[in-house]
């Protein structure tokens, strides 16, 4: 059975310290964190919410760490890359024989997690009759591996994430009402990184300080890219600023320097929540434009078609759109 958690063990244990250490962070940060460990010392379901890039897995790898379970295997299962005949014997495991293919019994994920914490990865993708089943194992504690007649108890903490909203999940028909409420017992919310100011270039001189040790060198940041780092508002979060500094370490000599294609900040206030976007009056029709664009494509977990179809343009025109964001031309009247 797949695995990820394994593969990703060493390079783990470094982050999820990462995000506990939150000196000279953002007060949003070290409220994060001190809420990891509120929720690490109960078994209580976690649902943690935020953009993509921004943490979500490294929260849920950080709340096992720190809880009575962080010897007991932590297991990630992306909901969205599980669906037809085959899901539940992926989370819930079969007897030999159960179908064609069948030649042993196996566990699922849920029997791997036993003892440790199952991680529900994009859980607003499950689906649906998923959910159904999986709240009344969550529910009765206990479960059958398919084909089978044991009944095995249920002793997986579970932690979700999505970069979807919850409630609007629930609105727009992908989530179970039922099911959320059962899984959403301690919300967590990871901001994104625009909104924690000083953060980004703390994370960086992390990036870089590791980056320097592990192949012993001492580079520093042009001033430059530190100015620009702090005025860049990540749209794809700490992986976006990570792969940055990977990138600029690599193509430097002694001083990294990279452009970033700077927006300037006040022009984004626009704020997304429950699946809605405000943004002040006052706001260039370029700007608003954007900020709807880049909000849906959100909405959407990245799926450019659906958003373009949603947006009721072509996919070529999102394309063209995205394209001139990238650029950093934000209200440029073109595609
Ligand atoms: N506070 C942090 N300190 C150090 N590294 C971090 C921090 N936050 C995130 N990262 C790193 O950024 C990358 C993205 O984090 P993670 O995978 O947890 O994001 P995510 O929210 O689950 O993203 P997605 O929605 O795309 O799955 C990872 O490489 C992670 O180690
Ligand atoms: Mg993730």
């Amino acid at each position: 059975m797949p695995n990820r958690t394994m593969a990703q063990r060493g390079d783990t244990l470094a982050c999820t310290e990462g995000i506990l250490e939150t000196a000279g962070m953002s007060p949003v940060m070290r409220k994060l964190a001190s809420q990891i460990q509120l929720a690490a010392a109960t078994d209580a379901s976690v649902f943690v919410v935020g953009e993509s890039g921004a943490g979500k897995e490294l929260v849920a790898r950080a709340i096992h760490a720190a809880s009575d379970r962080k010897d007991q295997p932590f297991v990630a299962v992306n909901c969205g890359a599980i669906s037809g005949s085959l899901a539940h014997a992926e989370l819930f495991g079969h007897e030999k024989g159960s179908f064609t293919g069948a030649v042993t019994q196996s566990a699922g994920y849920f029997e791997s997690a036993s003892g440790g914490t199952l991680f529900l990865d994009e859980v607003t993708e499950m689906p649906p009759d998923m959910q159904v089943h999986f709240l009344r194992v969550l529910e009765t504690g206990t479960y059958q591996r398919v084909g089978g007649s044991d009944l095995l108890r249920a002793n997986a903490r579970i932690i979700c994430a999505s970069n979807r909203d919850p409630a609007a999940s629930v609105a727009d028909g992908r989530l179970r009402q039922d099911f959320l409420h059962r899984l959403l017992v301690i919300p967590l919310r990871v901001p994104p990184l625009r909104e924690r100011e000083a953060d980004a270039v703390i994370l960086a001189q992390r990036f870089l300080d590791a980056l320097n040790e592990r192949h012993q060198t001492r580079k520093v940041f042009s001033r430059r890219m530190l100015d620009a780092m702090a005025r860049y508002d990540w749209p794809g979060n700490v992986r976006e600023l990570r792969n940055a500094v990977q990138r600029a370490y690599i193509l430097a000599d002694a001083e990294l320097n990279l452009e970033l294609a700077a927006r300037p900040r006040a022009a984004r206030q626009a704020e997304v929540r429950d699946g809605q976007l405000s943004l002040p009056l006052g706001t260039p029709l370029g700007d608003a434009q954007r900020e709807f664009i880049l909000a849906t494509l959100a909405h959407y977990a990245g799926d450019k078609r659906l958003a373009a179809e949603s947006l009721g343009v072509s996919l070529k025109t999102l394309y063209n759109r995205l394209d001139v964001y990238e650029k950093g031309d934000p209200g440029a009247p073109r595609g």
